[in-house]
């Protein structure tokens, strides 16, 4: 049995005064929480606070997104050892909005993920289709490109060592969320086409659902069979709905 894992996007969102708050209404309600694994990626400023408040308890945490550099002069970027000095265990690497915004291909984002792993951190590797995509019925064609960068790259064993997220584009941040069965089918897919390269590696991949998972419909997604948690955007900026979000992950 693979373990859920619900991870809050928090994207560039937030004070020190705000999160202060949603790390202390996490905190008092993770008891609840069986046995999922909860993380937060807060924006890279606010790792030193998320690292003193949460260490020692069962929350873990990490970075949105890292450099492919080590160090030196990269202006504005953020080193995985930077990374792994605030105590992170994940970064996440190809959120489609660094893939539409700020031009990341396929490329890139296997060299990031790469880094990442090499660093000893797990990268949360998002996938997903947008919506033109799939209407013109490409959506599997996608996500086998995005994953085949980075077995290209690493090799398919490099991929039990991160976690994939699907995230249709079309579902990020517009309350459109997948149906269980559409997230399904494509989760199902992705551990397919894994597990055409290796059995035991798709078996312990964790494929997490994202785009507008929330409170009310997470229950539904993460019951299916494939789905094995979530990366969550708005509804994790909410201490009582990333918490409801993560007691229907078991
Ligand atoms: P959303 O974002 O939950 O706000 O749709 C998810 C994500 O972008 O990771």
């Amino acid at each position: 049995m693979r373990q859920k894992l619900v991870a809050g996007n928090w994207k560039m969102n937030g004070s020190k005064a705000s999160i202060k708050e949603l790390l202390n209404g996490i905190k008092q309600g993770i008891g609840d929480v069986q046995s999922a694994e909860v993380a937060v990626c807060p924006p890279f400023v606010y790792l030193g606070e998320v690292e003193a408040q949460l260490s020692g308890t069962p929350i873990v945490w990490g970075a949105q997104n890292l450099s492919t550099e080590e160090k030196g002069a990269f202006t504005g970027e953020v080193a995985a050892s930077m990374i792994n000095d605030f105590g992170c265990k994940y970064v996440i690497v190809g959120h489609s909005e660094r893939r539409s915004l700020y031009g990341e291909d396929d490329a890139l984002v296997a060299k990031k993920y790469s880094v990442a792993r090499a660093a000893g951190l797990k990268p949360i590797l998002c996938i997903g289709e947008t919506l033109e995509e799939r209407e013109k019925g490409v959506t599997n064609d996608v996500v086998a490109r995005q994953i085949a960068a980075v077995i290209e790259l690493e090799g398919v064993a490099a991929l039990a060592d991160g976690v994939i997220a699907y995230e249709p584009v079309w579902a990020i941040g517009t309350g459109k969320t997948a149906s269980p069965e559409q997230a399904q089918e494509v989760h199902k897919f992705i551990r397919e086409q894994i597990a055409a390269q290796d059995a035991s590696v798709a078996q312990k991949v964790q494929i997490l659902y994202g785009g507008s998972m929330n409170a009310a419909n997470a229950a539904e997604l993460l019951a299916q069979e494939d789905i094995d948690g979530g990366l969550i955007g708005g509804a994790s900026l909410k201490a009582e709905d990333f918490l409801t979000i993560c007691r229907a992950a078991g």
